[in-house]
């Protein structure tokens, strides 16, 4: 979800408006805003997308003090009376949250029983009702509220009593406060305010703020004051346009070339064959005592860890494998303290990934981030790591940041390698593979028209298959999620060699296969599955880093060649360009997928 917030001397209302249009992304079912107007406030709601929201907010007005949400449900429908902003039952206090407040139900309970009604089915209305029955000034109130509650939370509050003033707290979910010039900015995510002002102060959690226009002042939840300067955001507010593209997901994926430069940029050592991960704050000994890597992450992070695994094994030969962060966290994991475990998180934060390092960190575990948002939950949680320097990603859809993670996975696998048995001449030819991935990666996506093509002939597709073993495994993995979110074609991913075992028995005219080649010791084996999909009639696409007969396949999709290591990071581009033009083709909300949300800082 995504919250923002404004006081200052502008109209209130567009801002909000404009600024929940920019973190869309991050859920998109319901949205509203409230703001102070004249000793009241006044709230518009609506579920639907912004836009909607916007044809019902009335013109800019007068009001300069304002809070707004765009959400993604958790508890309750997404319905008018469930959107944010809540109120309490005299319209005194407003409330936008992120999170999830975990002893809701029994907070309502007491709450009915004291005589409360509630106008709404959210754990957030809560909060409104605790703050409203506090006398003193807001941030005591707000403050005596959380110490009754359990959970996590970003929120923001409004008095109509108090002008021109909100307060904000932070446990679990992101809040960042933006400085202006006499005004100030509250938001969930950069994203919201980058435009308008670049200076910032991201809170910590457990961290509560009271802002006003010109001042802002922060404490902890038990009210020692805390001192915050704030930091400047380089990125130009540009990057968070589309900047003529047609939506985030096209312009992200072409803006792959450039992400993995900035990924590589200084990171590779030539001369000794290596890679340096600066945060990664472990010395030879500490690298060579490592004895297993496991990456954990959720959706694309997680099949960008697999990729990472198998690149660490063949590489560095030590073992290593990749888990959702979701199963690890509940599963009561053994905790290896010769292991490294690497969070891996586009956004840094994903719920389920942060309760895994939380665990880890719990047991003795050593954890490291690979994190593309500098200051979020996961990155500080991780405390060391990699960023990915994909710049934002907006597109619900991940492209460029899974890039981005097997970039850096291929650079940790390097390093880890060159501590052990890998040669400096084997070195010296994956630096040379990675200085050469911006280019490769920026000829595969030439093979755009012919991708479009395919998935012109496609689309109407029920079912597809995505096949591939060893290293072209999570690459088929990657390419099916990604077909599935963004077109809603139903597809599956299965280890080619496996097919045979029983899935084989779906295949006819209409079930097609996506066949993945990497340049490794199993194009042999790879084109006896494309032979038995063909015999039984299945049409067949292969994505391949290798030359293949044309006869082997109904299409052959062909990458530039390199190094055969790096193939996955170069084969998955096309198959993002298949999911992209079957969604378009079949007339889908590429940006924003149904019933998806780009960071999932629920359970
Ligand atoms: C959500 C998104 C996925 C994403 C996953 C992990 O489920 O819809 O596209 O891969 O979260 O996100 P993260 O920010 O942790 O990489």
């Amino acid at each position: 979800c995504g919250i923002v917030g404004y006081v200052g001397s502008r109209p209130v209302a567009p801002v909000l408006v404009e600024g929940l249009h920019r973190l869309e992304y991050r859920g998109y079912d319901s949205a509203g805003v409230a703001v102070q107007k004249r000793g009241r406030i006044a709230v518009t709601k609506v579920a639907g997308r912004v836009r909607d929201l916007r044809d019902r907010v009335e013109s800019p007005g007068t009001a300069t003090t304002g809070i707004g949400h765009t959400r993604w449900a958790t508890h309750g429908e997404p319905t008018d009376r469930n959107a944010h902003p809540h109120l309490d039952a005299s319209g005194r206090i407003a409330v936008v949250h992120n999170g999830i407040i975990e002893n809701a139900e029994q907070l309502r309970a007491r709450l009915s029983g004291e005589g409360v009604e509630f106008a709404s089915d959210t754990d957030t209305e809560v909060l409104a009702h605790l703050i409203a029955a506090v006398d003193g000034p807001l941030e005591d109130a707000v403050r005596a509220a959380l110490a009754q509650v359990e959970g996590t939370y970003g929120l923001v509050v409004m008095d109509r009593a108090r002008a021109g003033e909100l307060v904000v707290a932070r446990n679990g979910s992101p809040i960042v406060l933006g400085v202006g010039d006499g005004e100030m900015f509250v938001a969930s995510d950069v994203a919201a305010i980058v435009h308008h002002t670049q200076s910032v102060v991201f809170l910590d959690d457990g961290e509560v703020a009271t802002v006003k226009a010109g001042e802002y002042r922060t404490s902890t939840l038990d009210a020692r004051s805390t001192t915050r300067t704030p930091t400047t955001v380089d990125l130009e507010s540009g990057s968070y346009g589309l900047d003529g593209h047609p939506d985030f997901m096209r312009k992200e994926m072409a803006e792959q070339p450039e992400a993995v430069r900035r990924a590589l940029r200084g990171r590779l050592d030539a001369r000794f064959a290596t890679a340096h991960l600066g945060g990664l704050d472990l010395d030879p000994m500490a690298l060579r005592a490592v004895r297993r890597v496991k990456f954990l992450g959720c959706g694309s992070a997680y099949y960008a860890g697999q990729i990472g695994a198998g690149m660490v094994e063949s590489l560095a030969r030590i073992p290593a494998d990749a888990e959702p962060a979701s199963e690890f966290r509940y599963r009561n994991p053994v905790v290896d303290p010769d292991a490294l475990y690497v969070a891996v998180s586009q956004s840094g934060e994903t719920l389920d990934t942060l309760a895994a390092v939380q665990e880890l960190r719990r047991k003795g575990g050593r954890v490291m981030g690979a994190v593309n948002v500098v200051g979020s939950a996961i990155a500080r949680e991780c405390g060391s790591g990699v960023f990915l320097h994909a710049g934002p990603e907006i597109s619900v859809a991940s492209t460029k940041a899974v890039t981005t993670m097997g970039v850096s996975f291929a650079m940790l696998a390097l390093l880890l390698g060159r501590v052990r048995d890998l040669s400096s001449a084997a070195g010296t030819r994956i630096v040379g593979g990675l200085q050469a991935l911006p280019d490769r990666i920026e000829a595969a996506l030439e093979l755009d028209a012919q991708v479009a093509e395919v998935a012109q002939r496609y689309a109407k597709s029920q079912h597809m298959f995505f096949l591939g073993r060893v290293s072209g495994w999570p690459v088929a993995r990657e390419g099916a999620q990604k077909l599935k979110e963004v077109s809603y074609v139903h597809a599956e991913a299965y280890q080619s060699a496996e097919l045979k075992h029983g899935p084989i028995a779906l295949i006819d005219a209409d079930m097609p296969s996506v066949v993945i080649v990497p340049n490794d010791d199993l194009v042999a084996k790879n084109l006896i599955t494309m032979e038995q999909v063909k015999a039984r009639g299945g049409p067949v696409i292969a994505v391949t880093a290798v030359d293949l007969p044309a006869s082997a396949a109904d299409v052959v999709i062909r990458v530039p060649d390199g190094e055969p290591e790096l193939d996955p990071l170069v084969l998955g581009i096309p198959l993002q360009l298949l999911a992209y033009h079957t969604a378009a083709a079949l007339g889908r909300d590429i940006d924003k997928p149904r019933n998806l949300a780009k960071s999932v800082t629920v359970e």
